[in-house]
């Protein structure tokens, strides 16, 4: 396994491996790495010649008041653990090396990136969408690996390799979480024991929602009140900053269910924020959607 922190060098390595016709794949991290980070470079490893991992705290994605500082690094665990996986890259620049003195450049993808966490976190959206950007530019992959965890960032890299004619295939991966039922994320080492027993509440609420959902309830103002109910039922819960029925693709707010349905959570316990979400799919759940073969048909 080879470490290379000069963003010039992993180029360069890239532009070899794919002049000999090998494919990439590349698995953007913060590092901290946990079994959901693995098993995007699982993936990766299964569909690529050479996996290669990034690890950098990107800090213009941190708000001036949020977790920069804290952020968990673990740099041997994760070179550990990525040796294991038989990664054949680390990525591992130095904040120095991806934002020189003079950076002048952001990219920003508009509205999908306002909705949900981008209304609470100004400009965190623009800090990933350019740090992606960047990574997708040395790194030069054929796929890159993202995590369902983080919903509203997949869609947004999504919509920002469309817009910008980026030639690389973005595979979104489902969501690890632990036995029960917590997506698992490097912020929740920052949980004492009682909060990590109360963030289960984020999982019986989506999944509770979602059963709902799948039985017929499809009340979104109900199922919406359900969610929020639960959780701020929650003690341990601090703020909740959404909780409700959303667009998957345009990440607004749904007025009914109908189609496909992303539920989705924001909230804090103590002054840790945990996200997570539950895709329904339409054909999840049993309504009466108007059948446009059988409309035509009827009307011939
Ligand atoms: P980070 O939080 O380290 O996550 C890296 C990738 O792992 C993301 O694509 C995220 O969605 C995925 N991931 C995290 N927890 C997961 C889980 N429980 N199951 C499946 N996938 C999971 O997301 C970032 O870093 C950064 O914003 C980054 C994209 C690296 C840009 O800085």
């Amino acid at each position: 396994m080879e470490i290379i922190s000069i963003p010039k060098i992993m180029q360069e390595t890239s532009k070899e491996y794919l002049v000999d016709g090998k494919t990439i794949g590349l698995v953007p991290t913060m590092g901290a790495l946990h079994e959901g980070h693995l098993s995007l470079v699982g993936r990766a490893k299964q569909e690529n010649d050479i996996t290669v991992v990034s690890i950098f705290v990107n800090p213009i994605q941190f708000g001036a008041s949020e977790d920069l500082e804290r952020y968990p690094r673990d740099i041997e665990g994760d070179t550990e653990k990525l040796r294991r996986e038989k990664v054949d890259i680390i990525f591992m620049p130095e904040i120095s090396s991806m934002y020189p003195e003079v950076f002048l450049t952001y990219v920003e993808v508009e509205k999908i990136s306002e909705r949900l966490c981008g209304a609470f976190r100004p400009g965190h959206f623009r800090g990933v969408a350019t740090v992606v950007t960047k990574l997708l530019n040395i790194v030069k992959p054929t796929r890159a690996y993202f995590g369902q965890k983080d919903f509203q960032q997949s869609i947004i890299i999504k919509q920002l390799v469309k817009d910008l004619n980026m030639d690389v295939d973005v595979v979104v991966c489902p969501t690890v979480r632990e036995q029960d039922g917590l997506a698992m994320s490097s912020r929740n080492a920052y949980l004492d024991r009682a909060q990590r027993e109360a963030a289960t509440v984020i999982y019986r609420c989506l999944k509770e929602a979602s059963d709902l959902i799948k039985s017929g309830v499809i009340d979104r103002t109900y199922i919406k009140g359900l969610m929020q109910d639960r959780l701020l039922k929650e003690p341990a819960v601090s703020s909740v900053d959404y909780a409700g029925v959303y667009d998957p693709e345009t990440m607004n707010e749904l007025s009914e269910i109908k189609g496909d349905v992303l539920l989705t959570v924001a909230l804090r316990i103590g002054d840790t924020r945990l996200i997570d979400n539950m895709l329904v799919t339409s054909s999840d759940y049993q309504i009466q959607q108007p059948n446009f073969k059988s409309l035509k048909e009827r009307a011939i």
